[in-house]
């Protein structure tokens, strides 16, 4: 059987792509190791949105050359966004790189990494021509952006998701969590961001696709399932416009923005609607998500779905990026910073006990002490849970590259990320305080246990039960005493770290919800104690 070994960096979207292309990979017979000098096919899933993304790929490329000159035989292949964004000119500046695939383009891997054996083979008998660029990458360059209706209905990359084989006994990874996409691509042409280039058009996967993955997921064994999109409130299917020649309903590239002042009507699907099939469809499903919220264009009636149902998590990631308007509209956000507001007042007043996340970006071209003040204004004024905070790093083929120096020097960035970060943590650690003496209900993601005895404390292993980790309470004898510690998260995506040390509590399992009397808080997360009388059956 061939080795292969991948790695992934980036967002949620890679490491569901990453899945995918294990799954693919395996069912042709391939086998995954967990260390790139067992394999022999080593794939990068790549990231580009910031420098210091491709920087970390790029590092990994170089150990791999060198592995190369030394004379041995590997075969290496950069998969995801920083194929599609640096293309072909990869294979000039790194010359070990074997094959490029753009995450649009994943479903053909098989093909490239067959092809990339073939001429390594021939290579060794002897042979010095490489195989034309064609065998070697598969790019959608800028097709994607004009693809037509038809096109995103004749597209292969939705087999992908379609056939996917969620296997958590091969893949190592967590049986009750899983992310289902709902929309690839991004419309928006944020000016600093590559992802527009890199994923394609926005195109919304129909409906009953989504829904259908989401059953299965949970009949495996799922307890939680994120959705996503770069802006997953923008979902928006059409019914009986996109069809297969088969005459079943395909993928559809996203409808212009002046759709999203008007409510659906009878033949649309929309992300209210979608998020309301799934809870209703799927009662065996106990958390829904999604991610990334664009603050623009949430509906009310997004809100309601998520108020009438209670499985839905209470957590919303919509990056505000700045609070300065000057700088958002440099960014072609398409908000305000009074909008932003807005939108966090109406979803706080229809769900109360909701967390609001998002990201910020410090450093952008232009930005002066005054921009950022008023970055830390907005952070100060609303109860973010918490940020992911960003220095503006410039991405060839975006606009802002092409149009704004970036002209605010290292040091200022680096003392706006500290300063940002500082006062994030201040206003993480308010909003946990209010959390303290409160019954939160906890979705246990890890059991950690230890073993104390008269040799000190040892690591005692997890058993497995029913794909559920417990503790192997039968090897603890009467001199030692066993602690553990449970860590999950709260419907508004809070960690909580349980420790726990009477026997009722190592009842409860990784999967399940639990009710969780909270008695600590930091800036990182809660501190709780585990409810006797074991999971409940609540959200
Ligand atoms: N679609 C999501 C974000 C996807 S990228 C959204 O619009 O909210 C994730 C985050 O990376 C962005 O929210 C932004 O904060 C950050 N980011 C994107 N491009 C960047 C760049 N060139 N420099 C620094 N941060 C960037
Ligand atoms: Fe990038 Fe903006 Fe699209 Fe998000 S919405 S992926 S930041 S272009
Ligand atoms: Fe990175 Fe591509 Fe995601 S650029 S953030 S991996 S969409």
């Amino acid at each position: 059987m061939t080795s292969v070994f991948l790695e992934t960096f980036g967002c949620q979207m890679n490491e569901l792509d990453s899945e995918l292309v294990a799954g693919q990979l395996r069912a042709i017979g391939y086998q995954f190791v967990d260390r790139p000098e067992e394999a022999e096919i080593v794939l990068y899933n790549t990231c580009s949105v910031r420098e210091q993304a491709e920087q970390k790929a790029l590092s990994r490329i170089g150990l791999v050359g060198v592995r190369k000159r030394a004379g041995e035989r590997v075969i290496l292949g950069v998969i995801g966004c920083m194929a599609e964004r640096d293309g072909t000119d990869i294979f000039r500046r790194h010359p070990q790189v074997d094959f490029l695939c753009g995450p649009g383009e994943l479903d053909k891997l098989p093909h490239l990494i067959d092809s990339a054996r073939r001429a390594d083979l021939a290579s060794h008998e002897g042979a010095t021509e490489r195989p034309s660029l064609a065998e070697r990458a598969a790019l959608s360059g800028n097709k994607s952006r004009r693809s037509t209706t038809l096109a995103a209905a004749e597209d292969n990359l939705e087999s992908l998701d379609l056939s996917r084989a969620f296997d958590p006994e091969t893949t190592g990874q967590p049986r009750h969590r899983a992310y289902v996409r709902i929309t690839r691509g991004c419309n928006k042409f944020c000016t600093y961001c590559v992802v527009p280039n890199t994923r394609g058009a926005e195109v919304h996967r129909p409906p009953q696709h989504v829904i259908d993955e989401c059953r299965k997921l949970v009949d495996l064994g799922v307890k939680e399932i994120t959705l996503l999109g770069q802006t997953v409130n923008h979902y928006r299917y059409q019914h009986g416009v996109a069809v297969t020649a088969s005459g079943e309903e395909a993928a559809q590239v996203g409808p212009g923005l002046s759709v999203f002042r008007a409510r659906g009507g009878a033949g649309t699907t929309t992300f209210a609607d979608l998020l309301r099939r799934i809870h209703d469809e799927i009662p065996d499903l106990a958390r829904l998500r999604f991610v990334t919220s664009y603050p623009r264009d949430f509906g009310d009636d997004i809100l309601e779905a998520m108020r009438d149902s209670a499985r839905i998590c209470r957590y919303l990631h919509a990056p505000a990026q700045s609070g300065s308007d000057r700088i958002l509209r440099l960014m072609n956000r398409g908000y305000s910073v009074n909008e932003y507001i807005d939108f966090v007042d109406r979803a706080f007043t229809h769900l109360p006990d909701a967390t609001l996340a998002g990201d910020f970006i410090v450093g952008f071209p232009t930005e002066t002490d005054e921009d950022f003040a008023a970055t830390c204004d907005l952070v100060r004024r609303l109860p973010f849970k918490n940020n992911f905070i960003f220095k503006y790093s410039p991405r060839p083929g975006t606009s802002a590259f092409s149009r704004l120096a970036d002209d605010v020097p290292d040091p200022v960035k680096r003392a706006r990320n500290n300063a940002l970060l500082s006062l994030q943590s201040e206003v993480s650690a308010a909003v946990h305080a209010q959390l303290v003496g409160s019954t939160q209900t906890v979705l246990i993601d890890d059991i950690r246990t230890t073993r104390s005895s008269q040799r000190g404390r040892n690591h005692i292993g997890l058993i497995t039960v029913n794909g559920a980790s417990v503790v192997e309470q039968a090897s603890v004898s009467q001199s030692d005493s066993v602690s553990a510690q449970f860590v999950g998260r709260t419907s508004g995506d809070i960690i909580v770290a349980m420790d726990c040390d009477s026997s009722t509590d190592f009842g409860h399992h990784v999967g399940e919800l639990a009710s969780v009397f909270i008695t600590r808080a930091s800036p990182l997360l809660l501190h709780g104690r585990l409810s006797v009388g074991g999971p409940t059956a609540s959200s």
